[in-house]
């Protein structure tokens, strides 16, 4: 029996770029080319968009792989780049962050601003005695000071690990042992759904049960009450008292940049380690390649929080390295109403916009008459990352955000990868609803079967990255042997990303979510994804989970989880009806292998604070078992909801 996924659906809708797009193009067709012909020159030439205080010997070194060493023997600082050298060049008044806070306080931030207050917290993380190699923790609210926190670290040489806003004490705790840091920048508090949301408190107790931290440096945010220790300071007390000037020294292009943890589905959290050079040099390149960003003219907004990889990338170090003006939001996208979103787009005048699936596909969910509303007239390139997007909700975000103007570019990428892999470029590429298209110039990928070997077109199997690449994770923190196990040992000299994946007729690649997540039934692997794509696709679902469970005849029997649109009766019969509607519809789409057994009517999904669907957990239901940890879902409530309003159908 092959473990190759079977290709089942066919989409066939195709969006070429603009044709003034296409022409004014920061990356056209030749990019490809160019790369393809010297890949390591092509990479040397992104790096020279960088200001270097000393040049590198050799482009890579990878003579001892998986270990990989980029721009060896270059130096320089990340800060610099990201900040003084906009100043230098004169754009000190230029608005480097438009901050809306959740209540509507706002502030905006200029490149100048930037460097005095990355200045100032550089001088105050000095004056604490943190140094070039030590780890310092961020744990912030979406403010301002998250990014300049992060950049003061650069600046220093000092290895940041943020941790998500909303993570438990244990998992701070963890963290801050697993990266032996000595200090943790935080806040009191932050803003969420209305109100002031605590911060501090879930410090002070990770800090209590390490003892590893000599200090906290504390943001004062919402003004709610905090207990203080003697550890503590405030940041306005310290940073915005400090000098302003601060003469940043270069690094080594390999300097440990950032610790970034990943939970993963079992086991400990992975510390992904990145570096310096390479990683400011494919942040930076692929920000202005993928969203053809205009530095003088777009107004940039990515809405992933600073705790995700999506965070660091592409809100601090990609637009900051490119001189952009982009929009940080604080909160929530319901606060104070569902329009939020749409209401900053046309505030501030958005013209590329980076999101996620499962935002896309709540807003589908709220319905079109919202985003309706406002002008969205300057938007011009959309962008989606997290999890593959079904076509549906693309073709609504083209539609409803869009207004079927905007090219779409799906990203495809990791933790791991650093930047972004697979996309479309805005102005080359005709790009397929549902599809990440192709590899980046410069990056190497290929869909393998279980023998290692190159899928055709048409044919389905494993995602491999084929070559080294700049931003490439160097190792796990503390564990090189789990970095080679986990990724560079199920095939033999390739990069392992875990996802499943097929190639269309005309070679453009199909992401379809994690091998783990592939379901076999009566001998075929079939991909979770594609059957959800099939769901959204019927006019009366919002949105759609796929699990397959264990069944007597079939080995594994497809399981979906519904959640149908707010106008769509369910009640009775009509409940009953829209199942049998649906089952026939996906055998209709995909065939009758892929025709669910099941199909349960449910108002949520779980999901991970990130947006990830947690199937584990729908497996657990569609099984009858009792439910594995929940710790990691967002909200905790939804479980319940769905073990108990229950409407399925065999
Ligand atoms: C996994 C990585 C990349 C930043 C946010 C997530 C899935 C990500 C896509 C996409 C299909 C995607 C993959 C990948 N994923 N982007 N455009 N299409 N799947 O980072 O938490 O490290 O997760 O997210 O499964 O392996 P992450």
């Amino acid at each position: 029996m092959s473990e190759t996924l079977e290709n089942l659906s066919s989409e066939t809708r195709q969006f070429p770029p603009p044709a003034d797009l296409a022409a004014n193009a920061n990356v056209k067709a030749d990019a490809y080319e160019e790369a393809a012909a010297d890949r390591l020159a092509f990479w040397a030439k992104q790096a020279e968009r960088l200001a270097w205080a000393k040049p590198w010997d050799q482009i890579l070194d990878w003579s001892n792989p998986p270990f990989a060493k980029w721009f060896v023997g270059g130096e320089l600082n990340i800060a610099y780049n990201c900040v003084d050298r906009h100043v230098e060049a004169g754009n000190g008044d230029k608005v480097a962050i438009h901050w809306e806070g959740e209540p509507g306080d706002t502030r905006t931030v200029t490149y100048s601003d930037l460097l005095k207050l990355v200045s100032q917290a550089a001088n105050t993380l000095t004056d604490l005695g943190v140094t070039a190699g030590d780890r310092v923790m961020i744990y912030m609210p979406m403010i301002p000071e998250a990014a300049v926190a992060m950049l003061a670290c650069a600046r220093i040489g000092a290895t940041h690990s943020v941790v998500f806003g909303g993570f438990s004490v244990d998992a701070l705790a963890t963290r801050i042992d697993d990266a032996d840091a000595k200090v943790v920048i935080t806040a009191d508090g932050g803003y969420r759904r209305g109100k002031p949301s605590a911060l501090k408190p879930t410090v002070d107790e990770a800090v209590a049960r390490t003892g590893r931290i000599e200090h906290v440096l504390v943001v004062r945010r919402t003004g709610q009450e905090v207990e203080w220790t003697d550890k503590d300071k405030w940041w306005h007390e310290t940073v915005e008292q400090a000098s302003p000037t601060h003469e940043a020294q270069a690094f080594d292009s390999e300097h440990p940049l950032f610790i970034l943890y990943t939970s993963g589905t079992t086991g400990k959290p992975k510390g992904i380690l990145h570096t310096t050079g390479g990683y400011l040099t494919q942040t930076s390149y692929t920000h202005h390649a993928v969203f053809d960003l205009k530095a003088d003219t777009d107004v940039y907004w990515c809405t992933a929080d600073i705790g995700w990889v999506t965070g660091h990338s592409y809100i601090v170090y990609g637009p900051l390295s490119n001189g952009a003006t982009q929009v940080m939001y604080e909160g929530t996208p319901d606060t104070p109403d569902r329009g939020r979103f749409w209401q900053i787009v046309d505030k501030y005048k958005v013209s590329i916009l980076y999101t996620a699936p499962t935002l896309i596909r709540t807003m589908m969910k709220w319905g079109d008459d919202i985003p309706a509303k406002y002008d969205l007239s300057s938007l011009r390139v959309l962008g989606s990352v997290g999890e593959p997007i079904n076509p549906e909700a693309w073709i609504w975000y083209r539609e409803h955000v869009g207004r079927e103007r905007t090219p779409i570019v799906d990203t495809w990428w990791q933790t791991e990868t650093g930047a972004i892999m697979i996309s479309p470029l805005p102005g080359v590429t005709a790009a397929k609803p549902g599809s990440a298209m192709t590899a980046l110039p410069g990056i190497g990928a290929d869909v393998i079967d279980d023998q290692a070997q190159s899928v055709p077109n048409g044919g389905g199997g494993f995602l491999v990255l084929t070559e080294p690449w700049p931003s490439m994770l160097r190792t796990i923190w503390g564990d090189d042997q789990r970095f080679i196990d986990t990724y560079w040992s199920r095939f033999d000299g390739y990069y392992f990303a875990g996802d499943g994946a097929k190639k269309d007729a005309d070679g453009a690649l199909w992401l379809l979510g994690r091998v783990d997540d592939v379901m076999l039934v009566s001998g075929h692997n079939i991909s979770t994804t594609e059957v959800e794509s099939a769901l959204v696709s019927h006019p009366s679902v919002a949105e759609a989970a796929v699990v397959g469970a264990t069944d007597p005849t079939t080995g594994q029997a497809i399981v979906a989880f519904t959640i149908p649109r707010g106008n769509v009766d369910t009640a009775g019969d009509a409940g009953e009806a829209l199942i049998k509607d649906l089952r026939n519809h996906v055998a209709k789409t995909l065939g009758p292998i892929a025709k669910p057994r099941q199909i349960m009517l449910v108002a949520e999904l779980p999901k991970t604070r990130s947006g990830k669907i947690m199937r584990r957990l729908l497996r657990d239901v569609a099984e009858n078992r009792s439910l594995g940890d929940v710790t990691t879902l967002q909200d905790s409530t939804v479980m319940d909801l769905i073990s108990s309003g229950l409407k399925t159908a065999k």
